[in-house]
C-alpha cells in the first residue's frame, strides 16, 4: 500500500511510519515541523527513515489547500492516516482560533484532497477528550450527548463529523480513532510522562494540578500504533473506535510508578485544578477488539521503563529547554 501520513514527524506519527515501513508499505509523510515543541525533536524522529527509498517527506502545512492537492496528486496515496493537529487541551484554551484552523480546516483540506483522488480508506486521529466530563465509565463510543470541555476537544469532535460527512456524501471509508493518553519513547515534551520524568531526574518540583486523584487511561504508543495499522488495513465504512488501555491510573499512582522506575522521589508543587482537565478517562475497548483485533499488552511500569530508557539515552541530548507550555494531560 502507498499510505500518506500527516503529522509523520510527530510522536505517534513517527511510530506509525516505522510500523508501516516494517510492514512493507510505501509512506509519504506530511508535516510542517512547527515549533509547538522543538522541531529538532521532529527531525530526529524521522531521521532513521530518510535512507529508505520507500519513504518520502513533504514539509507542508495542512491548512494550505493548494499545497495539499499538489501533494496528493503527486503521490496518489491509496490510504491516508491523518494525525497532524495542534494537540493539547490547555494551549487550546489560550489559542482556540489556531486550534480550530489546523484541526478543523486542515482536516477538511485533507479529506477533500483524499476524496478528490479516490482514497479508499481514511483514518483520523480523534481523542478521548471528546467525552468531556462524561460520568458513565468506561467511555463507550455510543455515549451521547458528548460535552467536550475544551476547544481542542471540540475541534476533534468537529473532525469526526467531517469524516462522517465525507463517508455519507462520497462513500469514502473513514475511521475515527479516539486515542487515550498515549505515552512511550519519543513522547511529547509537553505531556506528563516527559515532564514528570524530567523534573524527577533534575530534582525540580512536579506541578501537580488538583489532589492527584484524576485518572488517565495511559496507553503505550506501540499498542496504539497496532490499532492504527489495523484500521488502515480494514475499511469499515464509517466507524468511531476507542484505542485505550482499559486500565485508568490515578495521577499519584502514576507519579509513584515513575519514581519506582527512576529510583528517585519526586518533589511536588501542589496547584489547584486546571481548566479543561477532565476527572477521568477510561476506554471501553470492546469495539476495537472486535473490529480491529486490538489487544493492548503493555503495562504502565513496563511502558514507563521503555520511556525512561529512551529519555535517558536520547531526549536530554536534544536540549534542556524544550517545553513551552505547562504539563498537558490529554
Ligand atoms: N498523544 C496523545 O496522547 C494523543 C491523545 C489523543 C489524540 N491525539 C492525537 O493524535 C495525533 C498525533 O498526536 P501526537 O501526540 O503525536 O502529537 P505531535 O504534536 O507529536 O504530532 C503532531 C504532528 O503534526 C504536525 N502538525 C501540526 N500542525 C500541522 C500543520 N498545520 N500542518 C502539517 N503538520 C502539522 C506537527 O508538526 C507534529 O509533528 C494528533 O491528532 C493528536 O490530537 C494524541
Amino acid at each position: 500500500m502507498r499510505v500518506l501520513v500527516t503529522g509523520a514527524a510527530g510522536f505517534i506519527g513517527s511510530h506509525t511510519v516505522r510500523a508501516l515501513l516494517k510492514d512493507g508499505n510505501e509512506v509519504v509523510g506530511v508535516d510542517d515541523f512547527n515549533d509547538y515543541y522543538d522541531p529538532e525533536i521532529k527531525r530526529k524522529n524521522i531521521a532513521e527513515f530518510l535512507d529508505d527509498a520507500r519513504f518520502k517527506i513533504e514539509k507542508a502545512d495542512i491548512r494550505n489547500e493548494q499545497e495539499m492537492m499538489r501533494i496528493f496528486k503527486k503521490y496518489t496515496p491509496e490510504r491516508v492516516i491523518h494525525l497532524a493537529a495542534r494537540a493539547g487541551v490547555r494551549p487550546s484554551i489560550k489559542d482556540p482560533i489556531l486550534y480550530h484552523d489546523v484541526n478543523v480546516n486542515g482536516t477538511l483540506n485533507i479529506l477533500g484532497a483524499a476524496q478528490s483522488i479516490g482514497v479508499k480508506n481514511f483514518v483520523f486521529a480523534s481523542s478521548s477528550s471528546v467525552y468531556g466530563g462524561l460520568e458513565a465509565t468506561p467511555f463507550c463510543e455510543s455515549a451521547w450527548p458528548l460535552n467536550p470541555i475544551s476547544p481542542y476537544a471540540a475541534t476533534k469532535l468537529g473532525g469526526e463529523n467531517l469524516c462522517r460527512y465525507f463517508h455519507e456524501q462520497f462513500g469514502m471509508s473513514t475511521t475515527c480513532l479516539r486515542f487515550f493518553t498515549v505515552y512511550g519513547p519519543s513522547g511529547r515534551p509537553d505531556m506528563a510522562p516527559y515532564m514528570f520524568t524530567k523534573s524527577i531526574l533534575e530534582g525540580t518540583p512536579i506541578n501537580r494540578f488538583g489532589k492527584g486523584d484524576t485518572k488517565r487511561d495511559y496507553t503505550f504508543v506501540e499498542d496504539i500504533v497496532s490499532g492504527v495499522v489495523s484500521a488502515i488495513k480494514t475499511p469499515l465504512g464509517y466507524e468511531i473506535i476507542n484505542l485505550g488501555n482499559n486500565q485508568p491510573i490515578e495521577l499519584n499512582e502514576f507519579i509513584g510508578t515513575i519514581e519506582k522506575v527512576l529510583g528517585k522521589k519526586a518533589k511536588i508543587n501542589e496547584l489547584s485544578e486546571a481548566e479543561g482537565d477532565v476527572k477521568i478517562t477510561y476506554a471501553d475497548i470492546e469495539k476495537a477488539k472486535k473490529l480491529l483485533q486490538y489487544n493492548p499488552k503493555t503495562k504502565i511500569e513496563e511502558g514507563m521503563r521503555k520511556f525512561a530508557e529512551w529519555y535517558v539515552g536520547s531526549a536530554h541530548t536534544i536540549g534542556s529547554e524544550l517545553v513551552k507550555e505547562e504539563i498537558v494531560q490529554i
